[in-house]
């Protein structure tokens, strides 16, 4: 199947500054993919090269398989067939609500009308049609500026950060609403957001930007469990780094011994495993650490301070060699500073990464 959007290798530099380092993505009709990184890695001038925006020092864009823009072809924006939703949307201070998501349809008045009514129904602003721009809140002028995005049911759907200024409740129900009316329409959606949280929701697919690069591509899935690197592991949650160096393929912890296969002798190595998949154990005075392949280290670890925060527990374990681990637990768990437990490690969650 030809893709719907495709940007190979593209390239763009800011004086003596590669804000977009040889960035390639391919996404199908209907396909929702999320560029997450931190702020400055060139999420924003990505989407303004594929919106047309700004120009690429190198590399192209194609749509439906043709060509948009490389080093001599350049198809303005108004050619595009791409909706954009931007951090700085403006909506036209002169038009009134349902003047400003029919702003780009075609056709009769009433039909027109008739639309945009619908589309603001969709975004929760059913009563809003004629009020002005200055009459409504941030968020209301977020969800006409979404609506007027989506009106003209574009190919491609580019994405900014565009449910930032909503409350919590409020952006769910606006994103699913806007995801529905794009995947009802076959539209390729591009969305950056920095919010590891919302690309997990949202996307099928998650392109993980650091300095400019894509660093790793893959499913909400995929991406949390088998990060590439220590950095896109932290991105999505805090996490426990234990480090070690390697020898013949093991790695000795205060915890416990791991096969790190792969790692040459020498290595500097960081063990990384996420809270939630820490196992506390009750401990059994006269029992040694507890030790297999399968279920990965375990040792002696002393609660020094638990923290409730409702819908669970975190708690900081000191453990042997002055490290200190956190666990989250459920929350109707709060241990008492000084208790004794056996903290296990289940091997199939520990990623091990050269440093
Ligand atoms: N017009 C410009 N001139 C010079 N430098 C720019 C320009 N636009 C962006 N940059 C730089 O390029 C880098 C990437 O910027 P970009 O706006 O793409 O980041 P971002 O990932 O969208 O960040 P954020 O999450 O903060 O919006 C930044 O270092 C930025 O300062
Ligand atoms: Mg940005």
């Amino acid at each position: 199947m030809t893709p719907r959007l495709e940007l190979r290798h593209l390239v763009r530099r800011f004086g003596g500054h590669t804000a977009v380092d040889d960035v390639s993505l391919s996404l199908l009709p209907g396909q929702v993919t999320c560029l997450l990184g931190p702020s400055g890695c060139g999420k924003s001038t990505t989407l303004r090269i594929v919106a047309g925006v700004d120009q690429q020092d190198s590399g192209q864009v194609r749509v439906d398989g043709a060509l948009v823009c490389d080093a001599t072809a350049f198809v303005p924006p108004e050619k595009r067939e791409i909706g954009l939703m931007f951090q700085d949307f403006a909506l036209f201070p002169h038009l009134n609500v349902w003047r400003n998501v029919a702003f780009g349809l075609k056709g009769r008045r009433a039909a027109c009308r008739a639309k945009a009514q619908a589309l603001l129904e969709r975004v929760g602003l059913a009563g809003y049609a004629d009020k002005m721009p200055h009459q409504l809140s941030g968020g209301e002028q977020q969800r006409v500026a979404l609506a007027r995005a989506i009106a003209p049911a574009p190919k491609i759907m580019l994405l900014d950060e565009p449910f930032s200024g909503l409350d919590d409740r409020l952006r769910d129900e606006v994103r699913d609403a806007t995801l529905s009316v794009l995947r009802e329409e076959g539209t390729a959606v591009l969305m950056v957001t920095h919010d590891p949280g919302e690309a997990m929701k949202m996307a099928d697919e998650i392109a993980l930007m650091r300095d400019g690069r894509i660093v790793q591509t893959g499913t909400p899935y995929t991406i949390y469990n088998t990060p590439v690197d220590r950095m896109a592991a932290g991105f999505f949650s805090d996490i426990n780094v234990i480090p070690s160096v390697v020898d013949g393929a093991l790695a000795k912890t205060p915890f416990g011994t791991f096969l790190v296969p792969g790692h040459a002798t020498g290595t500097q190595v960081d063990i990384v495993i996420r809270p939630q998949h820490l196992k506390i154990e009750f401990y059994r005075d006269g029992h040694g650490p507890l030790e297999s392949d399968a279920m990965g280290m375990a040792a002696p670890a002393t609660v020094r301070r638990a923290r409730f925060l409702g819908h669970q527990s975190l708690v900081d374990f000191d453990v042997a060699g002055g490290q200190v681990l956190t666990a989250s637990v459920s929350s109707v768990f709060l241990p008492q500073p000084g208790t004794q437990f056996y903290l296990m490690a289940p091997r199939k969650h520990c990623k091990v990464f050269a440093r």
